[in-house]
């Protein structure tokens, strides 16, 4: 059984459906605890499941460092398997991305590469697209940049404002985010493997030409 951690900092509809998920007892995965940066609405969810949650609140703390080394200790009193990043708005400091790497997974409200960081979905309103989408990714040390685990496209419809976007994005990420952890946990998703970048010996092959 895959024992997960997950962080937010906001409403944690994901996490939700990943705890409904979760309760069947078929799913091969078990969300042992929940933390925050901030007391976040989504540990009402938690807290209905039974779950254990934790606060690290960001502003206490003198440094994103000192921060994240607390962080690092709160998950460590729990030793997940996988730690999913559903919601958490801040940067995770190199040295938690290091510790858990490739163990530390993040949803995402466009279809990355396209609208990285904190306002994906405003961005792509902004840029006047008409589609972007929902990823699940490795996280590390860039912005939004760590290797796609799965993504899908998501219409952008006349008329959409920022709420309706998201909201129907959502149920995509927890779609994807669900299937993402069901892999893992079954051993048909190796993330390790899915983190090693194409090797240039490869991409030799691909590019060369007779
Ligand atoms: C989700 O759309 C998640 O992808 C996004 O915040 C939302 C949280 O919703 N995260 C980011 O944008 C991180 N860059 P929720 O709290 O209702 O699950």
């Amino acid at each position: 059984m895959l024992t997960v951690a997950v962080l937010i900092s906001g409403t944690g509809s994901n996490l939700r459906a990943l705890l409904e998920a979760a309760a069947d007892p078929r799913f091969p995965a078990r969300v042992i605890a929940v933390g925050a940066d901030r007391e976040a609405d989504g540990f009402a969810h938690a807290e209905a499941y039974g779950i254990p949650t934790f606060l690290v609140p960001y502003e206490q703390f003198d440094s994103r460092v000192a921060w994240g080394e607390e962080l690092t200790a709160q998950l460590a009193v729990w030793s997940p398997d996988l730690v999913v990043l559903s919601g958490l708005m801040r940067l995770v400091p190199p040295a938690v991305v290091d510790a858990w790497a490739p163990r530390l997974i993040n949803t995402h409200p466009a279809y990355l590469p396209e609208f990285p960081g904190a306002h994906a979905v405003r961005d792509a309103l902004a840029a006047g697209v008409t589609s972007t989408g929902a990823s699940v990714i490795v996280v590390d040390n860039g912005v939004d940049t760590g290797p796609i685990l799965a993504q899908e496209r998501v219409p952008v419809l006349p008329g959409d404002d920022l709420h309706r976007l998201h909201e129907r994005i959502k149920p995509v990420e927890r779609r994807l985010l669900i299937d993402v952890v069901r892999r893992i946990a079954n051993g048909e998703l190796d993330l390790v493997v899915a983190s090693v970048p194409p090797s240039s010996e490869s991409s030799a092959s691909i590019t060369e030409t007779p």
